[in-house]
């Protein structure tokens, strides 16, 4: 089943007495298992997208839902167990091996550690990096960061996932993989919302956003002839 994810959302941010409007009556869903790409220029408003639908941004106008509820309502509840947020930051300053930092979601959560970092193992193997275990976070190569951070996100079984151009920097080489398996975890049920900087054929759908407004939600076949504009400096 498809539910919405936002209703018609604006969200303005102010650069000195200029006003941007990130996003414009922003409308889309998305399904259980789905796998979703957010294309679209520099500063068109990929990151705001995600943003804003993981409850991190409020938006200024519209409603932001999950399971049709709204997520302003359950601010910082959802996200960090149901939605995960993708990062391949890791705190230089923590220390500790990649297992001990792909543990820390589920330890914040819960707080049982063995528990975690069993979980953690599980995770590494499922995204194929179970050999960085031991490693430390600043020893990993790109395209490892990424499946480090993917096995993170999915620690706490989230049932909505957000990805912000996760495959930038990695080898071209080495996307593919990495793209089959975010597709993958579409058959455990997780739903998948991601921003690229080019259309990905593996997606689903692909949501073309242009100067904040959404302008086409196609099949990527379709998506390169979704006619973009340049980002407007201010707002009407
Ligand atoms: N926290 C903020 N404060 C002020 N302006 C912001 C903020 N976040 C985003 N913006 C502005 O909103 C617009 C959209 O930015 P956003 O980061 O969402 O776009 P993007 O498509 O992710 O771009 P990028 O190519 O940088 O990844 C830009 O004009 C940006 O400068
Ligand atoms: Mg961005």
């Amino acid at each position: 089943m498809s539910l919405p994810l936002m209703e018609r959302v604006t969200k303005h941010f102010s650069a000195g007495r200029r006003e941007y409007a990130a996003l414009r009556a922003v409308s889309f869903d998305i399904a259980a298992g789905e796998f979703v790409a957010v294309w679209g220029l520099r500063r068109s408003g990929r990151t705001t997208l995600l943003r804003v639908a993981a409850g991190i941004e409020q938006p200024d106008e519209g409603v932001v839902l999950f399971d049709g509820r709204s997520v302003a309502e359950h601010r910082g509840a959802r996200l960090g167990s149901e939605i995960a947020y993708f990062s391949t930051h890791f705190p230089a300053a923590h220390g500790g091996t990649v297992s001990d930092h792909v543990a820390v979601p589920l330890i914040a959560r819960c707080g049982h550690r063995q528990r975690a970092r069993a979980r953690a193992e599980a995770m590494l193997r499922r995204v194929e990096a179970l050999e960085c275990a031991r490693r430390e976070p600043r020893e990993l190569d790109p395209s490892e960061l990424v499946r480090v951070g993917l096995a993170r996100a999915l620690m706490t079984e989230p049932r909505l996932l957000l990805l912000d151009e996760p495959i930038n920097g990695v080898d071209l080489m080495q996307r593919e993989p990495i793209l089959a398996l975010i597709r993958s975890l579409g058959d455990e049920g997780v739903a998948v919302l991601m921003t690229v900087g080019d259309v990905v054929t593996e997606a689903d759908r692909v949501l073309t956003i242009s100067d904040g407004e959404l302008r086409g939600d196609v099949v990527p076949a379709d998506a390169p002839v979704v006619p973009l504009r340049a980002p407007r400096a201010e707002s009407a």
